[in-house]
């Protein structure tokens, strides 16, 4: 796939239209989390820098349509004005004449999207209400991009438009792990359900050499061998999937990593009671609540043997310490080999950044995906709308 980016036009005297994706954590009115909004910066920088007008698009939250005013984007303009160090114009009203009363290099904030009905319905009329607007149409909202909506996909086609930095770099480092990766590559894999990865991991055993499986999604891995997994998190329905999993991935060959110990419990709390047994042991009461680290130390030996590495979930119940401990031991293995200058390593999905970045591990990654859901259809192999659009 081939697509333009700000390199490629003219940005000078232009109004530029950037869909960003700063739907961001926020709690009491406050962000708690900024990274999205500080990795859409140099588009921004870039754009009003070379003398254009820069105009955000944005979602927040899942207004479904309706005005909902908790879900106003108003909130997020002082975390910008922060980020961008000058002040950003908050616009809800009439679009036109407030981009019309703006000058070059002024940025200017439009009111949540999705307050609109048409913004998810990809309406080709709303679509065509933002494109009148601008000249010039920059996506930069890479983790926005599996929904095919007005801003994502439909604006792309009516008008002249191109990749932003973000949205580039997202690409760059997502095609360097799946795509055309360096060779050996293992894949980490947790969460809560093998039902919500199924996709993912069908498409996974074949691109990667080595998939490690973790987190509660493993006990189902574990019950599909026939191993009592106790009062633990497991889907008993999905045993005969995840048999075909570990068949298609013998024929096409891919090794399995599941837990050979695990960290048991018999409360699910921070600081439980708990003790490390074998996977085929964990006692009827309890339940499997973290890898051990016998398990740990074979998935340092994988890392070892491989060039890339894509991580998505983690291995344990990371959110309730000591049940972070194999996340973070493997997560500080993977960034020392990346120091080192001997894997490439990328990250993203939900709960992932979140993990690495408790762990202190995120920041020796090769790359962080701004990504939830995205990156995860994109791991799953699915076209992205938002990316197929920008296509020349
Ligand atoms: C995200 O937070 O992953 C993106 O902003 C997409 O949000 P959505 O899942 O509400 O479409």
């Amino acid at each position: 796939m081939a697509w333009k980016t700000l390199d490629d036009v003219e940005i000078k005297a232009k109004t530029v239209l950037i869909r960003v994706d700063i739907n961001v954590p926020v709690e009491d009115g406050k962000v708690t989390d900024d990274t999205r909004i500080q990795r859409i910066i140099p588009t921004v920088n870039e754009v009003i820098s070379k003398g254009g007008k820069a105009i955000l698009m944005a979602h927040f939250g899942r207004p479904k349509g309706q005005v909902v005013p908790e879900m106003s984007l108003a909130q997020i303009v002082p975390a910008v004005e922060a980020a961008l160090g000058k002040p950003v114009t908050f616009i809800s009203g009439n679009y036109a004449e407030s981009v019309g009363a703006l000058s070059s290099g002024d940025v200017a904030l439009l009111e949540n999207l999705r307050f609109n009905p048409g913004e998810e319905k990809n309406d080709a009329g709303f679509a065509q209400r933002l494109a009148s607007l601008g000249d010039l149409y920059v996506n930069d909202a890479f983790s926005a991009a599996h929904r095919a909506h007005a801003s994502t996909e439909a604006i792309a086609r009516l008008m002249p438009c191109c990749a932003g930095r973000l949205m580039e770099q997202e690409l760059s480092a997502l095609e360097t792990a799946l795509g055309t990766p360096k060779r050996p590559v293992v894949a980490v894999v947790g969460g809560a359900k093998v039902s919500t990865k199924l996709d993912l991991l069908s498409n996974l055993v074949e691109k990667t050499d080595h998939l490690v499986i973790g987190g509660g999604m493993a006990n189902t891995f574990l019950a599909a061998q026939g191993i009592d997994v106790g009062k633990s998190l497991a889907e008993h329905d999905m045993t005969d999937t995840a048999t075909e999993i570990m068949t298609k991935a013998k024929t096409v060959g891919c090794t399995i990593h599941l837990p050979v110990d695990v960290v048991v419990a018999r409360d699910f709390k921070a600081g439980a009671e708990n003790e490390t047994v074998a996977a085929d042991a964990c006692p009827a009461d309890a339940m499997i609540l973290d890898a051990g680290p016998k398990t740990v130390d074979n998935l340092e030996a994988v890392f070892d043997q491989c060039e890339t590495l894509i991580w998505n979930g983690p291995l344990g119940a990371f959110e309730i310490p000591p049940f972070d401990i194999a996340t973070n031991a493997a997560a500080a293995k993977a960034a020392e080999q990346t120091k080192a200058g001997k894997l490439i390593s990328v990250a993203g999905g939900g709960d992932t950044v979140a993990a690495l970045n408790v762990s202190g591990a995120a920041d020796d990654f090769t790359y962080i995906s701004t990504a939830g859901g995205a990156f995860l259809e994109w791991m799953e192999g699915k076209t992205l709308p938002g990316v197929a659009a920008l296509e020349t």
